[in-house]
């Protein structure tokens, strides 16, 4: 039997609890509200877990992240003495969620619906406007890890052009999609005719698209962040989207969550905002992935991390 806390900022809290206890019935399960012996707890299963919390964790054997990212985890300042390994979540539900929300953005620039929702306002009747098919737009992706792959493949079966940013020498192609590295990144931007973002939060990704970036891109291309929002200088995009009528952002992601009032992109009108729900984490199968990591665990009693702390992803 292992002791197990569970913490999370979701809404939907308590019905991940009634997952996780139903799938873990043989474990004791612990949340908060319980004050448990923090110094007995073997795993951890959280999203935005508290570093004042973290910290008394000092038996914690493996840390499950309830989402794709861990920079939640790894970037708390306790993390440093404990070290133990993070298992994120790769899962096909999420990876669904991630073209679905992508590609929505993608449809509302390609086919010109932010027109006619303003136009739709005025009571106005523009008529048809010329549109482009897929096999004439170019999607330059950052980031190519499993999200990034999974929209990759996604967008390359509709027929867009489909080319892609990694950092890491570790992601092979895929669909024959042309791979840049950060010697060849200036010819993405300037090639493609969106930008998807899907870097993961560390201090190399910190401001990756900033004015220098922004510049390179065309200029009536659309941005879409759907990966962190420290990744992208908000300040440099205003400045930029000020200079650039034609040039629209989609962001999921932001510097702050929830995004403050007095954040200026919530007015823009070539800005969409959505509160971080690209790529929700399926209750279901996420319960179902940990277990059968943990189930492993259990029986070998190793586990190894998804994690390169060097890296921070
Ligand atoms: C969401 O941002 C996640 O990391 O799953």
């Amino acid at each position: 039997m292992m002791n197990i806390l569970f913490y999370s900022t979701f809404k939907n809290n308590k019905q991940w609890l009634k997952y996780i206890k139903k799938r873990f019935y043989k474990d004791n399960i612990y949340t908060l509200s319980q004050n448990p012996d923090y110094g007995n707890i073997d795993i951890a299963i959280v999203w935005n877990l508290p570093d004042r919390i973290l910290r008394k964790l000092i038996n914690i054997k493996v840390i499950f992240s309830l989402g794709a990212g861990v920079d939640h985890i790894i970037n708390l300042p306790s993390f440093n003495d404990i070290k133990v390994p993070v298992i994120r979540i790769k899962d096909k539900n999420m990876a669904e969620r991630m073209c679905s929300h992508v590609h929505s953005q993608i449809l509302n620039y390609q086919l010109k619906i932010y027109s006619f929702y303003a136009a739709q306002n005025k009571k106005k009747w523009i008529g048809e406007q010329y549109t482009k098919l897929n096999c004439d737009i170019t999607i330059g992706l950052l980031g190519f890890g499993f999200l990034g792959k999974s929209v990759g493949v996604y967008l390359k079966k509709l027929n867009y052009n489909v080319i892609a940013f990694k950092k890491s020498n570790r992601e092979k192609s895929i669909l024959k999609i042309p791979l840049y590295t950060d010697k060849n990144l200036k010819k993405l931007v300037i090639n493609s005719d969106i930008i998807i973002s899907i870097l993961p939060g560390t201090k190399e990704t910190k401001n990756f698209i900033n004015k220098k970036f922004l510049e390179n891109m065309k200029k009536n291309a659309l941005l879409v962040n759907v990966g962190r929002g420290i990744t992208l200088n908000e300040e440099d995009l205003i400045n930029h989207l000020h200079k650039n009528k034609n040039f629209y952002a989609s962001l999921d992601v932001f510097n702050t969550e929830p995004l403050p009032k007095t954040s200026k992109l919530w007015k823009h009108r070539n800005i969409t905002i959505t509160p971080h729900v690209a790529a929700i984490t399926d209750l279901s199968s996420a319960i179902d992935y940990i277990f059968n990591r943990y189930k492993r665990f259990k029986k070998t009693g190793t586990i190894r991390g998804d994690v390169n702390y060097r890296k921070g992803y």
